[in-house]
């Protein structure tokens, strides 16, 4: 059975992490959950930097502190995803892009990955203390939304948004206790003890 983590990035990767943001150029796919390392091509040092400056933001309007990680497969080390965790939400995020965001790398998909990958992204919203996240998904991205609702995610409200993606939007909540509860047993086996 294939096992994962999330790894914090380091200087050691940035071969992997390249090939990663690579794969959704070849794709033509969206890319999330990066914090930002597709505008870093460049300058995965410099991405480095900026990812630790995200965690120690002071939470204002402009910004908010936040995680970012890779997610690991366990057998061969390979990144299969990334997660961008924001502990505070300010009003924008509140509207937009919630408390996490997520992809999984093109050729990786459908293969339950995504559910790993927010299973582990509420175990840190529990450390920090989260009760309850935030998350958003476009209406025509079922699996993203899809993810959100196998973690038992309740839908607070589906609306146009005329602001920011020119789509139908779905707004979600999860209640972070419940659900690492709920799921322990379908996602506890496939977490590895790094
Ligand atoms: C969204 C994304 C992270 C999903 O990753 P994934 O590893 O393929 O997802 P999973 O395999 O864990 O599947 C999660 C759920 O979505 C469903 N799903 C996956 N791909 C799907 C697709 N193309 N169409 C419909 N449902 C799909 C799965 O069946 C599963 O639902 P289920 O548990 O009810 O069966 C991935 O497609 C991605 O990286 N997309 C680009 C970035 C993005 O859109 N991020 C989200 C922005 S809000």
């Amino acid at each position: 059975m294939e096992r994962f983590y999330l790894e914090y990035p380091s200087l050691s990767r940035k071969a992997d992490a390249l090939d990663y943001i690579g794969e959704f150029h070849r794709f033509g796919s969206d890319i999330n959950g990066s914090g930002g390392l597709n505008r870093y091509a460049g300058d995965y040092e410099g991405w480095l930097l900026k990812i630790e400056d995200d965690r120690q933001r002071i939470p204002d309007e402009q910004s908010s502190p936040g995680e970012t990680y890779f997610l690991v497969r366990c057998s061969d080390k390979k990144i299969v995803g990334m997660v961008n965790i924001r502990y505070v939400l300010n009003e924008r995020l509140k509207k937009y892009g919630g408390n996490i965001g997520y992809s999984i790398r093109p050729t990786e998909r459908q293969k339950g990955y995504n559910k790993i990958n927010l299973y582990l992204a509420l175990k840190l919203c529990k450390l920090h203390g989260l009760k309850k996240v935030l998350l958003d998904a476009d209406a025509d991205n079922p699996a993203s939304w899809r993810t959100i609702e196998a973690l038992g995610g309740v839908m607070l409200r589906e609306y146009f948004d005329a602001e920011f993606d020119l789509c139908v939007v779905r707004d979600y909540e999860i209640d972070v206790d419940s659900s690492l509860e709920r799921y322990s047993s379908v996602y506890e086996p496939l977490i590895a003890d790094q």
